[in-house]
């Protein structure tokens, strides 16, 4: 027994977490990709359809909702407890990856204990939002009145449809197709780590979304941040190895709220536009603003963050000089912790260390060598400032376009 053990420690394998360290909408999709040709399986493990995720391959472009990004490598992909699901959406989903030559026969597992978005969650969430004085800004999926439903134990689970497709009558005509992915998904997974497989767990939202860590009320109604992936997969804290946060090298909000470091200038419609930075769920023109390491550095305490992954960084090819910010000024006092108040956050007043821009592009860049000197010492301040390694640089959409400084999975 001893033995066997100690073999399968031997043996490589890894789970790996995956975060937004940011508002959401960091690039997430396509690390997720990315890493998960050397995974087996990919875990959603909270939100539901407010997410979007981009995933760039050649000319075909694939923007995922609810099905985990590793589809895109044919790999297993979980919808684990934690999730919240619009059947509806989930089967257009479903069929617009079949158009695509992607099948999920045999490769999507729904968990039988995630809730179901029904079209009151929905209705329910667009009426809140219309009656609310401090609007949010939702995505009007029904995201919290589904999660409210579950937290009041009024909610329906998948099991319960299953059991009962009466609970739900407009959504009786997908309960054939539904059945055939429902499984007991915290079985499947402890299974999964016990043969050693490789598990990607991909965060949705980003950890300023975060129900009870994030710029609150101006959040979204699930836990973003690394530990949700267990909660809302059924698997123990001990069985993550790493957990790894994608930064976008500036800052962008979708939805209203505080943003300190927001651009609403030139610069920030320069990155709205270079950055293509429009929802992917909503179409919603995203607010745009410096990269914020005060954040960032919140970020790595509640999530554990062990590497980083910087996407976009090509978007900063063209400016002249860059800033970051390196703390928050409130009365005349510099903040040592990130506010809870919104109205506080509203008022800070960012210190920025400024940087020479690069002023070229970064395409012909296979190695952290080859990158310009400025672009150099914008990566190393991050690294020395936050005191985590990136491990990843994207220098573009494209699946391969990518400087790896670290083999993640080794
Ligand atoms: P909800 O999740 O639809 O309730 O929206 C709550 C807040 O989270 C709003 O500000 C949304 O814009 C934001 N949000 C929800 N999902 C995402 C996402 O995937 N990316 C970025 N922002 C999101």
């Amino acid at each position: 027994m001893l033995k066997f053990r100690l073999l399968l420690f031997l043996a490589i394998f890894m789970n790996i977490v995956i975060i937004g360290s940011q508002w959401g909408d960091e690039g997430k999709g396509k690390i997720v990709d990315y890493l998960s040709e050397k995974a087996e399986i990919t875990v959603r493990f909270q939100g539901g359809n407010n997410a979007g995720h981009t995933v760039i391959i050649g000319s075909d472009i694939f923007k995922l909702h609810h099905i985990p990004s590793g589809i895109c490598q044919n790999k297993i992909c979980v919808l684990g407890n934690g999730v919240v699901i619009n059947l509806p959406f989930l089967i257009t989903e479903i069929k617009q990856l079949q158009e695509k030559g992607l099948s999920v026969k045999d490769k999507l597992f729904i968990s039988e204990k995630a809730h179901i978005i029904t079209q009151k969650h929905q209705d329910i969430d667009k009426k809140q939002e219309e009656n609310r004085s401090n609007k949010v800004g939702t995505t009007g999926k029904g995201i919290g009145p589904c999660y409210t439903d579950k937290v009041s134990r009024f909610g329906v689970r998948m099991i319960d449809f299953i059991n009962n497709k009466d609970l739900i009558p407009e959504y009786s005509q997908y309960y054939d197709l539904i059945k055939s992915f429902i499984i007991d998904t915290t079985y499947f997974l402890n299974k999964a780590i016990r043969e050693g497989k490789n598990i990607i767990f991909e965060g949705a939202q980003g950890t300023f979304l975060d129900i009870d860590h994030g710029t609150y009320p101006y959040v979204t109604s699930s836990n973003t941040i690394s530990s949700a992936a267990c909660t809302g997969s059924g698997i123990a804290p001990k069985h993550i190895n790493k957990v790894i946060g994608i930064l976008k090298a500036y800052t962008t909000r979708v939805g209203n709220g505080p943003f300190p470091c927001e651009l609403n200038n030139d610069i920030g419609e320069f990155l709205v536009n270079e950055g293509k930075e429009f929802g992917t769920t909503t179409g919603r023109k995203r607010r745009c603003g410096w990269l914020d390491l005060f954040m960032a550095n919140y970020a790595v305490d509640i999530n554990g963050i062990d590497y980083w992954v910087i996407t976009k960084l090509d978007v900063l090819n063209k400016l002249e000089e860059i800033n970051v910010c390196i703390g928050y000024e409130y009365e005349n006092k510099k903040l040592i912790s990130y506010p809870s108040l919104a109205n506080i956050l509203e008022n800070v007043k960012p210190i920025y260390k400024k940087f020479n821009g690069w002023k070229t592009s970064l395409e012909n860049c296979k190695t952290f060598k080859d990158l310009p000197i400025e672009a150099k010492e914008y990566l190393n301040f991050i690294q020395e400032f936050t005191n985590i390694p990136i491990a990843i640089v994207s220098i573009g959409p494209e699946r391969n376009q990518n400087i790896v400084l670290k083999d993640i999975w080794s």
